[in-house]
């Protein structure tokens, strides 16, 4: 196992707290657009600390409007204003402080204008790729807190990232490849959660749901749909051969936990809370917890369920390589059959520009 990747799940913090504001090294601007857009900044003494980066252009590059926001900096005991809200600023005198200071009130304001970088498609901003790879960074981020504290509170910080991925897949469809790609890059429950809602909204919209708000709810569904993990056992989730009869009816245990986290949430939809219960049941009724048909699943379940089977076999995990899509569509049609639903099947195989394996039943 890599050092700091599958252990602990705070990789984000360290990096921000305690900075140093009158620091004059500046911190990448993708690393600082993903913290802003996923709100995982230091607070203190009802201040935010934002990495200036983030309001220096990189060359080439065209920013948003600044927004109306004061910047401060500690000095002794309290803070100096360096910027009155509507003042115009000199990225380069900006530039002098690793850090500056907004007041908790302005965060919305930062996070917006983080959000406005990575969405805004088109000439003078930044590619397609930084924007898509700094979108699912800041989602691996925001999940990252949901896997360490489940709380009503993570879950709903979780829906403005799964929003924004709705937004832009239904801006810009080109951007499905860049995200299904990336999406299956990273073998770890974190990237696997995100890739499956990226996965699954990709084939909501192939499947023909195009209302935005049903689009969130799949998204919420797919990167919630693993939330239960939190509640199994590290050694069983770590251990690296294959589990023993007990272990594995722990695991399973997964899919009625993470109902149980999610249930009477009202940040999400009844239908998306039992996605979240279904994803592991199948057409023939040998799935749990309920074993269930599949004609007794709503739509988003089997939505969900796929995009977690595709995800899963598209990526490294300890006891198998990723797949390419096509081995993986091959490798469903043969061994999955009776897991997946054919028509979304179709779908998902379209998405790819692919054609049905070979001996496609069902
Ligand atoms: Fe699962
Ligand atoms: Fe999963």
């Amino acid at each position: 196992m890599e050092p700091g990747r599958r252990k602990g799940y705070n990789g984000g913090m360290a990096e921000t707290s305690g900075a140093d504001a009158g620091s004059s090294k500046l911190m990448e601007h993708g690393r600082a657009l993903q913290l802003a857009f996923s709100d995982r900044l230091s607070r203190r003494n009802g201040y935010v600390e934002v990495p200036t980066a983030l309001f220096v252009p990189k060359v080439d590059v065209r920013m948003p409007p600044l927004p109306s926001v004061a910047f401060y900096v500690w000095a002794g005991a309290g803070v100096r204003k360096i910027r009155d809200a509507d003042q115009p600023y000199s990225p380069l005198a900006l530039s002098a402080h690793g850090m500056v200071l907004v007041s908790e009130a302005d965060i919305e304001g930062i996070r917006k204008f983080a959000e406005r970088q990575i969405l805004s498609a088109g000439e003078g901003g930044l590619s397609r790729e930084s924007r898509m790879e700094t979108l699912r960074r800041a989602a691996i981020e925001v999940v990252d807190g949901l896997f360490q504290a489940p709380t009503p509170e993570n879950i709903k910080k979780s829906t403005k990232v799964v929003s924004s991925f709705v937004y832009v897949l239904m801006k810009e469809p080109e951007a499905y490849l860049v995200l299904a790609k990336l999406s299956s890059h990273d073998p770890y429950t974190l990237q696997h959660s995100v890739g499956t809602a990226v996965n699954g909204i990709i084939l909501a919209r192939k499947a023909g749901i195009s209302d935005e708000g049903e689009l969130n709810e799949v998204g919420m569904a797919g990167l919630l749909h693993d939330i239960g993990k939190t509640q199994v056992r590290r050694e069983i989730i770590n251990k690296e051969g294959p589990l023993n009869a007990a272990e594995w009816e722990e695991m399973k245990q997964h899919a009625q936990w993470g109902y149980d986290l999610v249930r009477g949430n009202p940040a999400l939809s009844e239908r998306c809370q039992k996605a979240v219960l279904e994803h592991h049941e199948d057409r023939i009724g040998k799935g749990y917890p309920g074993g269930l048909l599949s004609g007794d699943l709503h739509v988003f379940s089997r939505i969900v369920a796929l995009a977690d089977a595709f995800n899963a076999l598209t990526t490294d995990r300890t006891y198998s390589k990723a797949r390419n899509p096509f081995e993986a569509f091959q490798f469903i049609n043969d061994k999955l059959n009776h897991k997946v639903d054919p028509e979304l099947f179709r779908s998902l195989v379209l998405v790819y520009g692919g054609k049905m394996p070979a001996g496609t039943t069902g």
